[in-house]
Protein backbone atom coordinates (compact mmCIF):
# COMPACT_ATOMS: atom_id res chain seq x y z
CA UNK A 1 0.00 0.00 0.00
CA UNK A 2 0.98 3.36 -0.38
CA UNK A 3 2.51 4.90 2.45
CA UNK A 4 1.83 8.39 1.47
CA UNK A 5 -0.98 10.17 -0.38
CA UNK A 6 -0.27 12.26 -3.73
CA UNK A 7 -0.62 15.83 -2.80
CA UNK A 8 -0.90 17.49 -5.69
CA UNK A 9 -1.14 17.26 -9.61
CA UNK A 10 0.10 20.19 -11.67
CA UNK A 11 -1.22 20.08 -14.97
CA UNK A 12 0.54 22.90 -17.29
CA UNK A 13 -1.38 23.57 -21.08
CA UNK A 14 -1.33 25.82 -23.68
CA UNK A 15 -0.97 27.05 -27.49
CA UNK A 16 2.09 25.50 -28.63
CA UNK A 17 5.51 27.55 -27.86
CA UNK A 18 4.60 29.64 -25.40
CA UNK A 19 7.00 27.87 -22.98
CA UNK A 20 4.47 25.19 -21.39
CA UNK A 21 7.43 22.79 -21.11
CA UNK A 22 10.48 25.44 -19.71
CA UNK A 23 7.40 26.14 -17.25
CA UNK A 24 6.36 22.91 -16.39
CA UNK A 25 10.02 22.03 -15.27
CA UNK A 26 11.52 25.61 -13.65
CA UNK A 27 8.38 24.43 -11.49
CA UNK A 28 9.42 21.53 -10.83
CA UNK A 29 13.31 22.61 -10.40
CA UNK A 30 11.98 25.03 -7.62
CA UNK A 31 9.31 22.77 -5.80
CA UNK A 32 11.96 20.35 -5.52
CA UNK A 33 14.49 23.07 -3.80
CA UNK A 34 12.01 24.57 -2.07
CA UNK A 35 10.37 21.08 -0.98
CA UNK A 36 13.57 18.65 -0.19
CA UNK A 37 11.58 15.92 1.69
CA UNK A 38 8.95 15.88 -1.11
CA UNK A 39 9.09 13.29 -4.04
CA UNK A 40 8.34 15.30 -7.48
CA UNK A 41 7.73 13.91 -10.52
CA UNK A 42 7.63 15.52 -14.25
CA UNK A 43 6.37 13.94 -16.66
CA UNK A 44 5.80 15.25 -20.58
CA UNK A 45 2.81 14.22 -22.69
CA UNK A 46 3.89 15.69 -25.67
CA UNK A 47 4.54 13.65 -28.34
CA UNK A 48 7.22 15.54 -28.87
CA UNK A 49 9.38 15.39 -26.07
CA UNK A 50 12.17 17.85 -25.42
CA UNK A 51 12.99 17.14 -22.00
CA UNK A 52 15.87 15.20 -22.51
CA UNK A 53 16.76 18.82 -24.69
CA UNK A 54 15.85 21.10 -21.42
CA UNK A 55 17.81 19.27 -18.93
CA UNK A 56 20.42 17.95 -21.53
CA UNK A 57 20.09 14.41 -19.96
CA UNK A 58 18.98 11.89 -21.72
CA UNK A 59 15.20 10.58 -20.33
CA UNK A 60 13.08 9.11 -22.56
CA UNK A 61 10.63 6.41 -21.22
CA UNK A 62 12.35 5.76 -17.79
CA UNK A 63 11.58 7.61 -14.42
CA UNK A 64 15.01 9.50 -14.64
CA UNK A 65 16.60 11.27 -11.59
CA UNK A 66 17.37 14.69 -11.86
CA UNK A 67 18.72 15.59 -8.73
CA UNK A 68 17.95 14.09 -4.58
CA UNK A 69 13.75 14.33 -5.14
CA UNK A 70 13.21 15.15 -8.76
CA UNK A 71 12.30 13.16 -11.93
CA UNK A 72 11.31 13.32 -15.21
CA UNK A 73 10.16 10.80 -17.45
CA UNK A 74 8.83 11.18 -21.53
CA UNK A 75 6.50 8.24 -21.11
CA UNK A 76 6.59 5.73 -24.78
CA UNK A 77 2.98 5.73 -24.39
CA UNK A 78 2.64 2.27 -27.16
CA UNK A 79 4.93 0.45 -24.32
CA UNK A 80 1.90 0.19 -21.66
CA UNK A 81 -0.62 0.24 -24.30
CA UNK A 82 1.42 -3.02 -25.49
CA UNK A 83 1.04 -4.45 -21.92
CA UNK A 84 -2.56 -4.44 -22.04
CA UNK A 85 -3.45 -5.25 -25.20
CA UNK A 86 -0.93 -8.20 -25.14
CA UNK A 87 -3.19 -9.37 -21.89
CA UNK A 88 -6.38 -9.15 -23.39
CA UNK A 89 -5.08 -10.83 -26.44
CA UNK A 90 -3.62 -13.89 -24.68
CA UNK A 91 -7.22 -13.95 -22.81
CA UNK A 92 -8.87 -13.53 -26.20
CA UNK A 93 -6.69 -15.99 -27.96
CA UNK A 94 -7.57 -18.79 -25.47
CA UNK A 95 -11.11 -18.04 -25.21
CA UNK A 96 -11.33 -18.57 -28.65
CA UNK A 97 -9.70 -21.83 -28.75
CA UNK A 98 -12.45 -23.10 -26.38
CA UNK A 99 -14.95 -22.11 -28.87
CA UNK A 100 -16.24 -24.65 -31.19
CA UNK A 101 -15.33 -24.71 -34.66
CA UNK A 102 -12.88 -21.37 -34.17
CA UNK A 103 -10.48 -22.59 -31.79
CA UNK A 104 -9.84 -25.18 -35.20
CA UNK A 105 -8.74 -22.86 -37.38
CA UNK A 106 -4.78 -22.61 -37.02
CA UNK A 107 -4.36 -19.04 -38.66
CA UNK A 108 -6.40 -17.51 -35.97
CA UNK A 109 -4.13 -16.83 -34.10
CA UNK A 110 -1.85 -14.82 -36.47
CA UNK A 111 -4.75 -13.10 -37.72
CA UNK A 112 -5.61 -11.77 -33.68
CA UNK A 113 -1.51 -10.89 -33.61
CA UNK A 114 -2.31 -8.52 -36.32
CA UNK A 115 -5.55 -7.22 -35.71
CA UNK A 116 -5.68 -6.31 -32.48
CA UNK A 117 -2.56 -4.24 -31.66
CA UNK A 118 -1.48 -1.36 -29.86
CA UNK A 119 -1.10 0.48 -32.61
CA UNK A 120 -5.00 0.52 -32.90
CA UNK A 121 -5.56 1.92 -29.64
CA UNK A 122 -5.92 5.77 -29.93
CA UNK A 123 -3.10 7.76 -28.24
CA UNK A 124 -4.61 9.36 -26.25
CA UNK A 125 -5.64 6.43 -24.43
CA UNK A 126 -2.77 5.33 -24.57
CA UNK A 127 -1.24 8.62 -22.63
CA UNK A 128 -4.10 8.09 -19.98
CA UNK A 129 -3.24 4.46 -19.50
CA UNK A 130 0.79 5.45 -18.88
CA UNK A 131 -0.87 8.26 -16.12
CA UNK A 132 -3.00 5.93 -14.68
CA UNK A 133 -0.15 3.21 -14.17
CA UNK A 134 1.64 6.24 -12.29
CA UNK A 135 -1.53 7.73 -10.01
CA UNK A 136 -1.79 4.07 -9.05
CA UNK A 137 1.31 3.25 -8.44
CA UNK A 138 0.26 1.39 -4.86
CA UNK A 139 2.68 -1.11 -4.69
CA UNK A 140 6.13 0.43 -6.04
CA UNK A 141 7.60 2.60 -3.46
CA UNK A 142 10.04 4.05 -6.16
CA UNK A 143 7.22 5.26 -8.35
CA UNK A 144 5.14 7.09 -5.84
CA UNK A 145 5.26 10.75 -5.88
CA UNK A 146 4.03 13.61 -3.38
CA UNK A 147 3.77 15.80 -6.44
CA UNK A 148 3.01 15.37 -10.29
CA UNK A 149 3.48 18.20 -12.82
CA UNK A 150 2.56 17.28 -16.37
CA UNK A 151 3.44 19.24 -19.43
CA UNK A 152 0.34 18.20 -21.25
CA UNK A 153 -0.15 19.35 -25.54
CA UNK A 154 -1.49 21.60 -26.81
CA UNK A 155 -5.74 22.13 -26.20
CA UNK A 156 -7.11 19.61 -28.54
CA UNK A 157 -5.09 16.95 -27.01
CA UNK A 158 -5.19 17.84 -24.16
CA UNK A 159 -9.01 17.66 -23.19
CA UNK A 160 -8.67 14.12 -25.09
CA UNK A 161 -6.01 13.10 -21.69
CA UNK A 162 -8.45 14.23 -19.39
CA UNK A 163 -11.61 13.20 -21.68
CA UNK A 164 -10.38 9.24 -21.86
CA UNK A 165 -10.08 8.02 -17.95
CA UNK A 166 -14.20 8.62 -18.42
CA UNK A 167 -14.71 7.11 -21.93
CA UNK A 168 -12.13 4.69 -21.97
CA UNK A 169 -13.98 1.28 -21.06
CA UNK A 170 -16.27 2.37 -24.07
CA UNK A 171 -13.44 2.97 -26.19
CA UNK A 172 -11.67 -0.47 -25.75
CA UNK A 173 -15.14 -2.08 -25.92
CA UNK A 174 -15.64 -0.49 -29.19
CA UNK A 175 -12.19 -1.99 -30.48
CA UNK A 176 -13.10 -5.34 -28.88
CA UNK A 177 -16.22 -5.29 -30.86
CA UNK A 178 -14.36 -4.57 -33.41
CA UNK A 179 -12.20 -7.34 -33.33
CA UNK A 180 -14.30 -9.47 -32.83
CA UNK A 181 -16.59 -9.01 -35.58
CA UNK A 182 -12.84 -8.98 -38.23
CA UNK A 183 -12.80 -12.72 -36.61
CA UNK A 184 -16.38 -13.34 -37.37
CA UNK A 185 -15.51 -12.41 -40.82
CA UNK A 186 -12.75 -14.54 -40.85
CA UNK A 187 -13.73 -17.13 -39.81
CA UNK A 188 -17.54 -17.58 -41.52
CA UNK A 189 -15.75 -19.07 -44.66
CA UNK A 190 -13.79 -21.43 -42.98
CA UNK A 191 -16.83 -22.63 -40.46
CA UNK A 192 -19.20 -23.12 -43.75
CA UNK A 193 -16.13 -25.42 -44.85
CA UNK A 194 -15.64 -27.37 -41.54
CA UNK A 195 -19.07 -27.88 -40.82
CA UNK A 196 -19.82 -31.02 -42.35
CA UNK A 197 -16.47 -32.62 -41.60
CA UNK A 198 -15.91 -31.74 -37.57
CA UNK A 199 -17.94 -31.86 -35.00
CA UNK A 200 -17.78 -28.90 -32.52
CA UNK A 201 -16.99 -29.70 -28.65
CA UNK A 202 -17.50 -26.90 -26.27
CA UNK A 203 -15.96 -26.84 -22.83
CA UNK A 204 -18.56 -24.27 -21.46
CA UNK A 205 -17.38 -24.11 -18.35
CA UNK A 206 -13.77 -22.98 -19.55
CA UNK A 207 -15.08 -20.96 -21.81
CA UNK A 208 -17.23 -18.71 -19.16
CA UNK A 209 -14.52 -18.67 -16.74
CA UNK A 210 -12.22 -16.91 -19.47
CA UNK A 211 -15.08 -14.50 -20.61
CA UNK A 212 -15.15 -13.51 -16.65
CA UNK A 213 -11.11 -13.04 -16.65
CA UNK A 214 -12.19 -10.51 -20.07
CA UNK A 215 -14.83 -8.94 -18.25
CA UNK A 216 -12.82 -8.48 -14.74
CA UNK A 217 -9.46 -6.09 -16.84
CA UNK A 218 -12.25 -3.96 -18.46
CA UNK A 219 -14.03 -3.47 -14.92
CA UNK A 220 -10.78 -2.95 -13.70
CA UNK A 221 -9.91 -0.66 -16.47
CA UNK A 222 -13.29 1.36 -15.46
CA UNK A 223 -12.57 1.34 -11.95
CA UNK A 224 -9.37 2.75 -12.33
CA UNK A 225 -10.47 5.90 -14.92
CA UNK A 226 -13.07 6.54 -12.00
CA UNK A 227 -9.87 7.08 -9.90
CA UNK A 228 -8.06 8.96 -11.68
CA UNK A 229 -11.27 10.97 -12.63
CA UNK A 230 -11.64 11.54 -9.13
CA UNK A 231 -8.05 12.23 -8.10
CA UNK A 232 -7.72 15.24 -10.82
CA UNK A 233 -10.88 16.42 -8.90
CA UNK A 234 -9.98 16.88 -5.98
CA UNK A 235 -5.42 17.28 -6.18
CA UNK A 236 -5.46 18.52 -9.77
CA UNK A 237 -4.63 22.04 -10.52
CA UNK A 238 -4.53 23.24 -14.46
CA UNK A 239 -2.41 26.16 -15.17
CA UNK A 240 -2.68 27.57 -18.53
CA UNK A 241 0.60 29.22 -20.34
CA UNK A 242 -0.36 32.01 -22.87
CA UNK A 243 1.71 34.99 -24.39
CA UNK A 244 0.44 38.67 -24.48
CA UNK A 245 -0.92 38.40 -28.00
CA UNK A 246 -3.89 37.84 -29.36
CA UNK A 247 -4.17 33.96 -30.69
CA UNK A 248 -2.81 32.74 -27.64
CA UNK A 249 -5.04 34.67 -25.28
CA UNK A 250 -8.26 33.37 -27.31
CA UNK A 251 -6.56 29.67 -26.77
CA UNK A 252 -6.16 29.63 -23.37
CA UNK A 253 -10.10 31.08 -23.02
CA UNK A 254 -10.85 28.43 -25.04
CA UNK A 255 -9.14 25.81 -23.09
CA UNK A 256 -10.65 26.76 -19.74
CA UNK A 257 -14.30 26.40 -20.84
CA UNK A 258 -12.99 22.81 -22.50
CA UNK A 259 -11.38 21.59 -19.55
CA UNK A 260 -13.60 22.95 -16.37
CA UNK A 261 -15.79 19.39 -16.08
CA UNK A 262 -12.25 17.87 -15.55
CA UNK A 263 -9.71 20.14 -13.29
CA UNK A 264 -9.87 23.42 -11.46
CA UNK A 265 -7.85 26.26 -13.23
CA UNK A 266 -5.67 27.69 -10.39
CA UNK A 267 -3.11 30.80 -12.30
CA UNK A 268 -2.24 31.95 -15.90
CA UNK A 269 1.19 32.50 -17.50
CA UNK A 270 1.39 35.05 -19.29
CA UNK A 271 5.19 34.09 -20.79
CA UNK A 272 7.78 35.97 -22.75
CA UNK A 273 6.85 39.25 -22.52
CA UNK A 274 9.50 41.70 -24.17
CA UNK A 275 11.28 43.42 -21.54
CA UNK A 276 11.73 47.06 -20.78
CA UNK A 277 14.67 48.58 -22.40
CA UNK A 278 16.84 52.11 -22.36
CA UNK A 279 17.99 50.85 -25.98
CA UNK A 280 15.94 49.77 -28.10
CA UNK A 281 12.62 51.66 -28.82
CA UNK A 282 11.01 48.66 -31.08
CA UNK A 283 11.12 46.26 -28.64
CA UNK A 284 9.59 49.05 -25.85
CA UNK A 285 6.81 49.56 -28.55
CA UNK A 286 6.12 45.77 -28.68
CA UNK A 287 5.86 45.61 -25.08
CA UNK A 288 3.40 48.42 -24.44
CA UNK A 289 1.43 46.24 -26.96
CA UNK A 290 1.89 43.13 -24.56
CA UNK A 291 0.73 45.15 -21.99
CA UNK A 292 -2.64 45.83 -23.33
CA UNK A 293 -3.38 42.44 -23.57
CA UNK A 294 -1.40 41.68 -19.79
CA UNK A 295 -3.91 43.70 -18.29
CA UNK A 296 -7.02 41.76 -20.70
CA UNK A 297 -5.63 38.63 -19.45
CA UNK A 298 -6.00 39.90 -16.00
CA UNK A 299 -9.40 41.25 -16.04
CA UNK A 300 -10.98 38.25 -18.14
CA UNK A 301 -9.23 35.73 -15.39
CA UNK A 302 -9.83 37.87 -12.65
CA UNK A 303 -9.94 35.32 -10.03
CA UNK A 304 -7.01 33.52 -10.64
CA UNK A 305 -3.44 33.59 -9.79
CA UNK A 306 -1.92 35.22 -12.16
CA UNK A 307 2.19 34.88 -13.00
CA UNK A 308 3.89 37.03 -15.47
CA UNK A 309 7.17 36.40 -16.53
CA UNK A 310 9.47 38.47 -19.25
CA UNK A 311 11.72 36.58 -21.84
CA UNK A 312 15.17 36.22 -20.19
CA UNK A 313 17.98 36.93 -22.46
CA UNK A 314 19.57 33.65 -22.69
CA UNK A 315 16.91 30.33 -23.49
CA UNK A 316 16.16 28.69 -19.98
CA UNK A 317 18.35 25.21 -20.40
CA UNK A 318 20.01 23.12 -17.80
CA UNK A 319 19.33 23.31 -14.08
CA UNK A 320 20.73 27.03 -13.84
CA UNK A 321 18.68 27.92 -16.70
CA UNK A 322 15.66 26.58 -15.54
CA UNK A 323 16.07 27.61 -11.82
CA UNK A 324 16.34 31.40 -13.42
CA UNK A 325 13.30 30.91 -15.23
CA UNK A 326 11.70 29.70 -11.93
CA UNK A 327 12.63 32.46 -10.50
CA UNK A 328 11.44 34.86 -13.49
CA UNK A 329 7.90 33.59 -13.30
CA UNK A 330 7.70 33.04 -9.06
CA UNK A 331 10.08 35.79 -7.74
CA UNK A 332 12.75 35.39 -5.22
CA UNK A 333 11.10 34.38 -2.11
CA UNK A 334 8.06 32.50 -2.67
CA UNK A 335 6.70 29.75 -0.29
CA UNK A 336 6.46 26.48 -1.81
CA UNK A 337 2.20 26.92 -0.82
CA UNK A 338 1.94 30.01 -2.95
CA UNK A 339 2.80 27.72 -6.14
CA UNK A 340 0.92 24.25 -4.93
CA UNK A 341 -2.38 26.08 -4.04
CA UNK A 342 -2.04 30.06 -5.09
CA UNK A 343 -5.77 30.86 -4.44
CA UNK A 344 -6.58 29.00 -1.53
N1 LIG B 1 10.72 33.26 -20.32
C1 LIG B 1 11.45 32.82 -21.35
N2 LIG B 1 12.53 33.47 -21.75
C2 LIG B 1 13.27 33.05 -22.80
N3 LIG B 1 12.99 31.98 -23.54
C3 LIG B 1 11.92 31.26 -23.20
C4 LIG B 1 11.09 31.63 -22.09
N4 LIG B 1 10.09 30.73 -22.01
C5 LIG B 1 10.28 29.85 -23.01
N5 LIG B 1 11.37 30.17 -23.73
C6 LIG B 1 11.88 29.51 -24.95
O1 LIG B 1 10.80 29.52 -25.87
C7 LIG B 1 10.78 28.32 -26.64
C8 LIG B 1 9.44 27.62 -26.46
O2 LIG B 1 9.34 27.19 -25.12
P1 LIG B 1 8.76 25.74 -24.75
O3 LIG B 1 9.39 24.69 -25.57
O4 LIG B 1 8.85 25.64 -23.28
O5 LIG B 1 7.26 25.97 -25.21
P2 LIG B 1 6.09 24.89 -25.34
O6 LIG B 1 4.84 25.64 -25.09
O7 LIG B 1 6.39 23.73 -24.49
O8 LIG B 1 6.23 24.51 -26.86
P3 LIG B 1 5.62 23.22 -27.60
O9 LIG B 1 4.17 23.54 -27.81
O10 LIG B 1 6.40 23.20 -28.87
O11 LIG B 1 5.86 22.05 -26.72
C9 LIG B 1 11.94 27.50 -26.15
O12 LIG B 1 13.03 27.71 -27.01
C10 LIG B 1 12.25 28.06 -24.76
O13 LIG B 1 13.61 27.93 -24.42
MG1 LIG C 1 6.56 21.69 -24.97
Amino acid sequence: MRKNQMEKIIVLGGKGGVGKSSISAATAVRLSDLLPEKKILLISFDIAHNLTDLFNIEIGNKITPLSENLWAIEPDPNINAKKYTNNLITKLKALMKEMPIVGLIPQLETFVDTTFTADSIPLALKNAMFFQEILNAENEESMQFDIVIADFPPTGNMVALFEIPEDQVKVILKYSLNFYNSIKEAVREFSKLFRKLIKPFDDYEKRKELGKQIFHMLEELERRGERITELIHTIGSLRLVTIAEKPSFEEIKRARDLTSKYITLEGVHINLITPESKKCQYCNNIRSNQLTYVEEIRKEFNRLKIWESNRLEKEPFGLDGLKSLAYEVYGEDIKPDDILNPIS
